[in-house]
């Protein structure tokens, strides 16, 4: 069901790779709820194709951009506000790669090379976003920046390695620059920390499985989904959450404020 709490707003959504992609979901709810935006991604996702659909079914253009690179980035927020003829209003940072994890190393075997590519690919981009949108002045009063996260940043988790760390990073960066963005244009800066998802980056940890499972069976609502991720990233780009900013905001089914449940526990039960 449609609200059209969107009517009227202009959006940048990185991350659009599949139809599993949270992404995915917040393009497509983003459309149902009114709103016109770019879709942007790294060039090397474009050529896989997918993306097309998107937007094509979203009626969007799309802007390539590596989200490392500054002038990709500025040409994207400028192009952007041509197309969408002005500023913008909300913008989905859901951007992660970490190549140790891609490559199995073990976190304190970690190469630096590769944890400096994660670092700037997942956290410093926003940093870079941000910087250049504020330099261009390119986001309007109350819009929302919001980026997703994960609780590894706040807990450890061994098979989430470096990602951990550039989560934490990330966290950081939506609170600092939520302060000064806020006070300077009223921008908002949120992360939304997600259950475990089945999609590519999700799938891509080693044990991603039985961790998926082992959270579900902790959650007292489960897993959050895909779908329902967007819904709250649509909520939070709406005008009912203007004062709300400089949050980490855990989106998974009371997973974080559970300590143990009933069913998790009576998998240890004695014979
Ligand atoms: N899947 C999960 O379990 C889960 C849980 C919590 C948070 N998250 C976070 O959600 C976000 C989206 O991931 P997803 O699960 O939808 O997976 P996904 O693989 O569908 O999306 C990741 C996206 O990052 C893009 N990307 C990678 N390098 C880039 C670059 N240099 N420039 C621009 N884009 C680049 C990829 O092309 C891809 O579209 C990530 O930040 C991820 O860490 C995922």
């Amino acid at each position: 069901m449609a609200y059209n709490l969107l009517k009227g707003k202009r959006g940048i959504i990185s991350g659009a790779l599949d139809e599993n992609s949270i992404a995915w979901k917040v393009a497509e709810k983003a459309h149902e709820e009114g709103a016109t935006f770019v879709l942007t991604n790294a060039p090397i996702a474009m050529r896989m194709g997918e993306i097309k659909q998107l937007a094509e079914k979203t009626n969007s253009q799309i802007i390539p951009a590596d989200a490392t690179s500054v002038p990709e980035l500025t040409n994207l927020f400028s192009q952007s506000q041509e197309i969408l003829g002005g500023k913008i209003d909300f913008v989905l940072h859901s951007i992660g790669m970490s190549v140790n994890i891609r490559k199995n190393i073990a976190y304190t075997e970690s190469n630096y090379d590769y944890f400096m590519k994660g670092i700037d690919v997942s956290a410093l981009s926003l940093h870079k976003m941000l910087s250049v949108a504020k330099k261009m002045d390119a986001i309007n009063e109350y819009g929302s920046v919001v980026a997703l996260t994960y609780m590894a940043a706040q807990r450890t988790y061994p098979f989430y390695t470096d990602m951990a760390d550039i989560k934490a990073m990330l966290e950081s960066i939506a609170r600092s620059f939520g302060y000064h963005y806020g006070k300077d244009k009223k921008v908002r800066i949120n992360t939304v920390s997600q259950s475990p998802t089945k999609t590519t980056a999700g799938t891509g940890i080693k044990g991603f499985g039985e961790f998926y499972k082992f959270a579900d069976s902790v959650a007292p609502l489960g897993n959050a989904s895909a779908e329902s991720c967007a819904d709250y990233c649509i909520t939070l780009f709406s005008d009912l959450t203007r004062m709300v900013t400089m949050q980490n905001l855990f989106h998974d089914g009371g997973y974080s404020s559970t300590g143990a449940s009933m069913e998790a526990i009576l998998k240890f039960k004695d014979e």
